[in-house]
């Protein structure tokens, strides 16, 4: 029975593309059985149209705090794992406790460090630049009730270079995601 995940995502999707293109150079064994936007018009849910790959769009705007309920009735029983891809709302309620270690998350540091409300996107790579951290990278966890604190899965590094700014961190850091998630 091949194993079956549904990905989440709210911007450009380059990690729900490195899990399509893991998949289709085989190096990832199983199934994208649906993509979850988190709004109209992000670039992910092109790149699961192109791949003929189902897709929903659930917003808060829509649906408020009935998102992750709404998540749970499209994923119960369909799929074995929930991954979050540059997903940026928080999850709740039904969908952590019938999901329980069942949902993962790519987070763009190395966690504990910069996670948690508020550290996201190129907020994270600033807050490294503005500590004057020498290394950051991102990190895989499984998700819980709380913001990027679920247990680690894999991290790994890249160097923070004296000239860097959030964006060319973000996309050193990025390149590393790319890896880690698939
Ligand atoms: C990535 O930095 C990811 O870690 C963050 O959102 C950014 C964009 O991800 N959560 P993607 O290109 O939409 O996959």
């Amino acid at each position: 029975m091949l194993f079956k995940i549904a990905v989440l995502a709210s911007g450009g999707g380059t990690n729900l593309q490195s899990i399509i293109d893991s998949i289709d150079n085989g190096s990832l064994n199983c199934k994208i059985e649906m993509v979850i936007g988190s709004k109209e018009g992000i670039y992910a849910l092109e790149r699961a149209k192109i791949k003929g790959i189902k897709s929903y769009i659930i917003s808060k705007e829509k649906y408020g705090n009935k998102t992750s309920d709404k998540i749970l009735e499209l994923t119960k029983g369909k799929v074995d794992l929930i991954v979050l891809a540059g997903y940026l709302s928080i999850l709740e309620g039904n969908l952590l406790k019938e999901f329980k270690d069942k949902i993962i998350n790519i987070h763009p540091s190395l966690i504990p460090s910069f996670c948690g409300d508020g550290f996201y996107g190129e907020k994270v790579h600033q807050a490294v630049i503005d500590y004057g951290a020498k290394v950051s990278g991102a990190t895989v966890h499984f998700v819980n009730e709380e913001a990027d604190a679920g247990p680690i899965i894999m991290q790994d590094t890249v160097k923070v270079m004296d000239d860097d700014d959030a964006k060319t961190l973000a996309k050193r850091v990025l390149e590393v995601e790319h890896t880690i998630l698939p």
